[in-house]
């Protein structure tokens, strides 16, 4: 088969020839790969930096997409860590690991989505006591996870959603998506009341935020939760330890192994429906698998998430 193969941490995927998987028992199925999502975690996989990476080369790329079964039907799976991920012509789809997906769903569409839509959903549904009427602000919103959780918000009950990133432009654009305010990172000042924090971009600018936001909050002893998801910023962040005693600040981190995986399989459908019917507007671009490394080259400066198509 052919497939998207790192064999040095220093330099993109090559499309190459790669021996055909076999599964090694009755836990697992060779499933042909339909589209997998070029996400910032396939990335770091690929480059050997996430923190799971166990430096083992030859290493196929991809942690989920979706796939098709002996049965012809379509599945999204996740998989576990693996050096033979998504971004090759076939696969090893492990028991318990996808879901099915309605026959008339775009592959495409939901290999984009799914990832960044989760990282919200799940964090909002299983990692925190979220109750509809509360408010938001999500750090890193211009991102495709951020775009997602805007909308994941307020599709479970966010009274108001606020927006901040870095590119005043792609902000305004949050306001289609139900955005009720946005603001730059130096302006976070204006969301110190929020009930809950999305954060995608740790580093730096959440250690800064923190400070800024606990200053201004109206009525310090009120609860605020911080979900760290993403760390586009940095792995660390400087954290004053004066934000946590001023302030009720509970932080917590939301994604894979801080939830079981069945919990994370019990989320997925009504995501997909979400997808599948539309209401979640979706940021797709797909690609020929075999363009894997011109592809690799444009991810960063493009908006749309690159789905990678065998
Ligand atoms: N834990 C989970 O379940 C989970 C799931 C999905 C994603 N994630 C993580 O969430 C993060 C975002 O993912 P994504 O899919 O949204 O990625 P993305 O589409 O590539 O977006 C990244 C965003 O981060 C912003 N950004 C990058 N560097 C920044 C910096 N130094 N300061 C401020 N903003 C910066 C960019 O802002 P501009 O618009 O200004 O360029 C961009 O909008 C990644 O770390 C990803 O691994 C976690």
């Amino acid at each position: 088969m052919h497939a998207a193969v790192v064999t040095a941490f220093d330099g993109p995927p090559r499309y190459q020839e790669f021996p055909d998987p076999h599964a090694r028992s009755d836990d697992e199925q060779v499933v042909e790969v339909v589209a997998a999502g070029l996400h910032p975690r396939v990335r770091s996989q690929a480059d050997g930096s996430h923190y799971t990476s166990t430096d083992e080369l030859p290493l196929i790329p991809g942690i989920d997409g979706v796939v098709r079964g002996p049965d012809d039907r379509l599945r999204y799976v996740i998989l576990e860590d693996t050096t033979r991920g998504t971004l090759a012509e076939r696969t090893l789809l492990p028991r318990g690991r996808s879901i099915e997906l309605p026959a008339a769903v775009d592959p495409v569409r939901v290999a984009a989505a799914m990832n960044p839509a989760m990282s919200s959903w799940v964090a909002l549904r299983r990692r925190i006591d979220f109750r509809p009427g509360q408010s938001v602000a999500i750090l890193g919103a211009t991102g495709n996870a951020g775009r997602m959780a805007v909308q994941v918000a307020k599709w479970l009950g966010a009274a108001a959603v606020i927006g901040a990133g870095r590119d005043i432009t792609a902000l305004e654009e949050l306001r289609h998506l139900g955005a009720d305010e946005v603001v730059t990172l130096d302006q976070l000042g204006h969301a110190a009341n929020v009930d809950v924090v999305i954060d995608y971009l740790w580093g730096e600018p959440a250690g800064t935020a923190m400070v800024d936001m606990i200053t201004a909050r109206a009525e310090r002893s009120r609860p605020i939760s911080w979900i760290q998801i993403g760390s586009v910023a940095g792995p660390t962040a400087p954290i004053a330890s004066a934000a946590l005693r001023a302030s009720c600040l509970q932080v917590v981190g939301s994604g894979i192994g801080s939830v079981p995986g069945r919990d994370w399989l019990d989320e997925l459908p009504q995501l997909v429906a979400a997808i599948a019917a539309g209401e979640l507007d979706v940021r797709a671009r797909a690609v020929p698998l075999a363009d894997v490394e011109e592809a690799w080259a444009d991810a960063g400066d493009s908006r749309d998430r690159i789905v990678l198509v065998p």
